[in-house]
């Protein structure tokens, strides 16, 4: 059994944990900047980085406190070195950096898109490769084929927005507030989701890209309207995502044979959207699988658990890794319009 120490810094979550390659989870904490960020409607980077360098130390020496742990005996020390915001990636490199220095211990750098991509196996150990995975988070929209560690295919991608950037942007019009995906979720419960006529931007496309710009300014439209109710708005805006979520895995999941259908990311937390994919992937005929809604948003174990499974294969980095702020985890996908922004 091999122990990573993981941590986590590419946006607002300061997280650190300690994980087993046996997929035990020793300990692991999220301190998040919400209260920080919230009056500027979203995440302020130079205040993120800031953040990190006050909290992460902290945690780090909790995490191995409360496992009981120390330092001697982990086996690897994984940090996020990208892609994100790239004063908190860093960050947390750097720190990663110092305990693999003074420990001896080997660095893992873990791509953030493949902690999340590599989440679902953390808690489902029947989860094999291949499968297809619509990752959707703050500042990704894909859809990619995962065929092993560090093997992956992007099929589509975001021409624009990301899903989640899409559900902050819409909160913030609503006057939510900071992060809006759970308190778009919490508002829709209670409104009508066809109250509102609202735009599927590319469904139906024959390349399964996503675009969310056109709904975005659709809803501040329907807002200043001043003619629906928020919680209509807000469930007709919801109900668009998961239309769109729907089509355009459903054309993926034509050109793909994956047996499995995965959705990961903070997106992945929306319980709409995981109903609509579960649903899919039975009409399939694919296993479905998505992680728990707090292994969906950012946090350390999945950094943990890619790390592991990196360690597993070999996989260490040098001293001398850089900081990312865009690793894409396919270099060879297709480039499309306006993606670089986003990949
Ligand atoms: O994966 P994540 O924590 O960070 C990134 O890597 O970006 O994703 C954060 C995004 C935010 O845009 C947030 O609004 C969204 O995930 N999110 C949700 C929900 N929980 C978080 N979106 C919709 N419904 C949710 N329940
Ligand atoms: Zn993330």
């Amino acid at each position: 059994m091999a122990l990573i120490l993981a941590l986590e810094s590419s946006c607002d979550d300061s997280a650190v944990a300690l994980v087993g390659s046996d997929r035990q989870i020793l300990a692991q904490a999220v301190v998040g900047q919400n209260d920080a960020h919230r009056p500027f409607g979203g995440v302020v980077p130079e205040i993120a980085a800031r953040a990190h360098v006050e909290i992460l130390p902290g945690m780090i020496r909790q995490v191995l406190h409360e496992a009981d742990i120390a330092i001697g005996e982990v086996d690897a020390i994984a940090a996020t070195a990208g892609p994100g915001l790239i004063g908190g990636v860093m960050v947390g490199l750097l720190a990663g950096k110092g305990l693999a220095l003074s420990s001896g211990k080997p660095l893992i750098a873990v791509n953030h898109l493949e902690g999340h991509a590599l989440s679902p196996r953390l808690v489902d150990v029947k989860l094999g490769f291949p499968y297809l995975l619509l990752l959707a988070s703050g500042g990704h929209c894909q859809l990619l084929e995962v065929r092993g560690v560090g093997d992956y295919r992007r099929l589509a991608t975001t021409i624009d927005d990301a899903a989640g950037e899409a559900f902050d942007k819409a909160a913030k019009l609503l006057d939510l507030g900071y992060p809006g995906g759970p308190a778009i979720e919490a508002l829709a419960r209670n409104g009508d989701s066809a109250a509102v006529p609202l735009p599927r931007p590319l469904v139906g496309a024959k390349e399964p890209h996503f675009s969310f710009a056109g709904l975005k300014a659709a809803v501040q439209r329907a807002v200043a309207s001043g003619a629906h109710r928020p919680e209509d708005i807000a469930a007709s805006f919801q109900q668009a995502v998961v239309d769109c979520f729907v089509d355009r895995t459903r054309r993926a999941l034509e050109v793909s044979d994956a047996p499995s259908l995965v959705v990961a990311g903070g997106v992945a937390a929306n319980s709409s959207v995981r109903s609509a994919l579960k649903k899919l992937a039975a009409d399939h005929g694919r296993r479905f699988s998505v992680p728990p809604g707090w292994l969906c948003t950012d946090n350390a174990a999945m950094i943990g658990w890619a790390g592991a499974e990196r360690f597993a294969a070999g996989m260490v980095d040098g001293l001398d890794t850089p900081a990312r702020a865009r690793w894409p985890l396919d270099p060879e996908g297709e480039k499309v319009r306006g993606a670089g922004v986003k990949a």
